[in-house]
């Protein structure tokens, strides 16, 4: 073959797939899941190419159960450990350390390429406050317990967790002050001190400060975002906060005020994650599952209408092993998650799934039509493609016309 043809299939042979995969270049992450035919897909792997993550809980005795691990695996790229990392967990009485259930979660979602939200070295509610913790009364050595806690918690976990809930709910549970927790006693600035103890424990996890009820309780999200911009402009090592939407049985959210309250952590250059979604219904209603799925499409398109929202977190997979129903505040049972009592897919699962798939088909199509530099860059490479031919074979092609 002539050279200079070879040269030329060869480089048409290069830039034409390499054009065509920068103009698509999120199309290509699973060749099975197709977001204009969403039943190829699954959530997690569309969150995945949305460039979010999407997790749900597990426990240590969860692990040994396929029905959940099969679609936890399936359907999820993160977990965070529903009670194995908590402090009533690892260090139930004074020095007695018990790591068995939490190094089981950790190692099997480090093993399984699932995303780690270390939770929680303090969460600050008496009532998940283990009795010897409370019991302390001096301060300093209430600091003491405090920072070894945190220290053997983190240290344990560094090389396997880069993302951790620090602190969970500082404030009132269903109020806007501060939290009963004997935490306070360590002095307004606990908080930022067991962040900055943290940042020196592990410098490259992300730091999290996480939070219930600021999507519905009155005035907690403005007394939750008072808080971390006072943390923010003290110079506390923060890098996200966690809403953990635990929603209530019936309620309608309003999702342009749920989408500006992420915008408010956002611009204060912080990530923002829903971190414990639930969705409870009305037992007898008998249209539950669709008022459900509708509350589930508002939450989750609200995280992805805001650049800084990473991850959506549900609490749990299957309706069968909810906290709500042992928790004793709704009506039983409140049926809050995505998969029912036998893991089946439940409307809220479709309502999700369809909306995560048609966020990536609308962002993939402006990508592939109207980005000026890429326009501009295949202009220039078809016309030197064009000259070239033209240069080369004008004068063969007239010949053979003219034969
Ligand atoms: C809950 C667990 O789901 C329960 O199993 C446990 O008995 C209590 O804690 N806010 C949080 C989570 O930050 O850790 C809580 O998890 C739910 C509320």
């Amino acid at each position: 073959m002539d050279s200079g043809l070879r040269k030329l299939l060869v480089s048409v042979a290069v830039l034409v797939p390499t054009l065509c995969l920068g103009l698509t270049r999120n199309a290509t992450a699973s060749a099975l899941c197709d977001p204009l035919q969403p039943t190829t897909c699954t959530i997690g792997e569309l969150a995945d190419q949305l460039g979010i993550r999407f997790g749900s809980t597990l426990e240590d005795f969860e692990i040994t159960d396929s029905n959940y691990t099969t679609v936890l695996l399936r359907e999820f790229t993160a977990i965070t450990p529903e009670n194995a990392l908590k402090w009533y967990t690892n260090q139930p009485s004074r020095g007695q350390w018990e790591f068995g259930a939490g190094d089981a979660v950790v190692n099997f979602a480090v093993e399984s390429g699932l995303d780690i939200r270390g939770h929680v070295p303090v969460w600050s509610q008496d009532a998940y406050t283990p009795g010897w913790v409370k019991n302390i009364t001096d301060p300093v050595d209430l600091l003491d317990a405090t920072v070894e806690h945190v220290t053997k918690v983190m240290t344990r976990y560094a090389d396997r967790i880069d993302r951790w809930d620090v602190v969970n709910e500082p404030l009132l549970t269903f109020g806007t002050s501060r939290s009963a927790s004997v935490y306070w006693t360590l002095g307004e600035d606990w908080i930022g001190n067991v962040f900055r103890l943290a940042r020196t424990l592990d410098p490259d996890a992300e730091l999290w400060i996480n939070e219930f009820g600021s999507d519905w309780v009155p005035g907690k999200h403005e007394a939750f975002l008072a808080l971390v911009t006072r943390l923010v402009e003290n110079g506390v090592p923060i890098d996200g906060v966690g809403v953990q939407t635990h929603r209530l049985p019936g309620a309608v959210l309003d999702q342009d005020l749920f989408e500006r309250q992420l915008r408010d952590f956002t611009a204060l250059n912080l990530e923002v994650a829903v971190t414990e979604l639930d969705v409870p219904v009305v037992p007898g209603d008998p249209n539950a599952f669709s008022r459900q799925a509708e509350e589930y499409r508002k939450v989750v398109a609200a995280c992805l209408a805001v650049a800084g929202c990473t991850e959506i977190t549900i609490w749990g997979i299957t309706d069968s092993d909810t906290w709500l129903d042992r928790l004793g505040y709704f009506a039983t049972p409140t049926r809050p998650l995505l998969f029912d009592d036998d893991f089946a897919e439940k409307p809220a699962y479709t309502s999700i799934r369809n909306l995560l798939a048609e966020t990536l088909a609308d962002r993939r199509l402006p990508e592939t039509g109207s980005n000026p530099v890429e326009m501009i860059g295949l202009a220039i490479v078809l016309i030197a493609i064009g000259g070239s031919i033209h240069r080369r074979f004008s004068r063969r092609i007239t010949r053979m016309i003219a034969r």
